[in-house]
């Protein structure tokens, strides 16, 4: 009978060989070699009894270890290389295929970015529907019935002929919602669509954002409404900028104003943009009329208030320099991708 081999040298031999393996059928090659029915390990089992006696414990041990080791070794080759067997054949000489990444719309961006100085101001944000209830649009806005804004021709009206709800013209009506549910101090913010049936042309889309902002309280002043509206411009395009404040006229604001900000792209000095005036129109603004707080059941004897409202589109067209409000709503993917 053979002497058994031992275990040590079984495992060198297999160590050495193991690393050459390239495929599955290496890996079975050395199943056989080591494992199978006649391999070395299972001959060295047969021949165990040639062993003196008291070294067959021993050696039986070692060479159990041995096989558990082998199996672990050789089932790991197996799976490996099965997985690669299993794997579509790649030809790495093809161009590479382009992964897109969704981004957020830059109206959404900018939207996010106002927003965030608001807040930094102490502004919370308020949301109110867009299709919206006249009385909250027009009537409680103080806007009378004669009003050019309510005609059918400015207005997106949702019931003709009764006109009781429209898609809101304007983000002043979450003016009303919150005065209504809410008491002084109030100071929010409010971002959201509008729409206006105005011809679409480089400055006007018939669906279009506004921003909001109201604060309530005793004593509030224009001088309040000033140095928030400058503040809040020069966080957002830099120290530089300057505003103005000419009359302008809101029936649920008195007095009322129309908020002009120097020129971003002349720095006041007059271009294109600005139509050489070195001022670009951005934003309503005035006191709360006493009228509309009233509704709201506040008392103008002891509350006042200021709110703004502007165009969110005006504000990326000078922010990212885009010429043309019409690209914010066009989904052409080659534009939005820039931002
Ligand atoms: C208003 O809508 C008032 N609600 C603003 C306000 C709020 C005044 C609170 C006082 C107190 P106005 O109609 O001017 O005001 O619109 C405000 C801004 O919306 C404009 O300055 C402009 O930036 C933007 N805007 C108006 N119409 C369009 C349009 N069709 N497309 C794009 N932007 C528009």
């Amino acid at each position: 009978m053979k002497t058994p081999q031992s275990p040590d040298e079984i495992l060198a031999s297999f160590k050495s060989e193991a690393p050459q393996a390239q495929s599955l059928e290496d890996a079975t090659r050395l199943k056989n070699k080591y494992l199978g029915r006649s391999g070395l390990v299972s001959s060295s089992f047969d021949s165990i009894s040639s062993l003196p006696p008291a070294e067959r414990k021993d050696y039986g041990r070692r060479l159990n270890e041995l096989k558990n080791l082998l199996i672990r070794e050789i089932g790991a080759l197996e799976t490996a290389f099965s997985r690669v067997a299993v794997a579509p054949k790649e030809d790495f000489t093809l161009p590479a295929v382009k992964s897109f990444s969704g981004g957020l719309h830059p109206l959404t961006q900018i939207q996010d970015d106002i927003v965030g100085i608001l807040r930094g101001f102490g502004f919370s944000v308020a949301t109110g529907p867009e299709a919206e209830l006249i009385t909250y649009n027009f009537d409680m806005l103080n806007t009378p019935p004669w009003h050019p804004a309510r005609d059918l021709t400015d207005t997106f009206y949702l019931d003709v002929p009764a006109r009781d709800r429209l898609l809101r013209t304007h983000t002043s009506p979450v003016q009303i919602r919150v005065m209504k549910s809410r008491t002084p101090p109030i100071r929010i913010v409010a971002p959201g669509r509008t729409y206006r049936s105005d011809k679409p042309d480089a400055t006007h889309s018939p669906v279009f954002m506004q921003m909001e902002g109201l604060y309530v309280d005793r004593g509030v002043t224009f001088g309040d409404l000033k140095g928030t509206v400058l503040a809040f411009y020069r966080s957002l395009f830099g120290r530089k900028v300057n505003i103005r404040l000419r009359p302008g006229y809101f029936p649920f604001t008195e007095p009322s104003a129309e908020v002009d900000m120097s020129c971003v792209f002349c720095s006041g000095k007059g271009c294109r943009v600005c139509k050489s005036s070195g001022w670009l129109e951005l934003a309503g603004a005035g006191m709360v009329h006493p009228n509309v707080l009233k509704g709201a059941a506040i008392d103008p004897e002891v509350f006042s208030g200021w709110a703004f409202g502007f165009g969110l589109e005006r504000i990326a067209i000078l922010k990212y320099g885009v010429d043309d409000i019409r690209l914010f709503y066009e989904n052409d993917i080659r534009f939005l991708s820039q931002f």
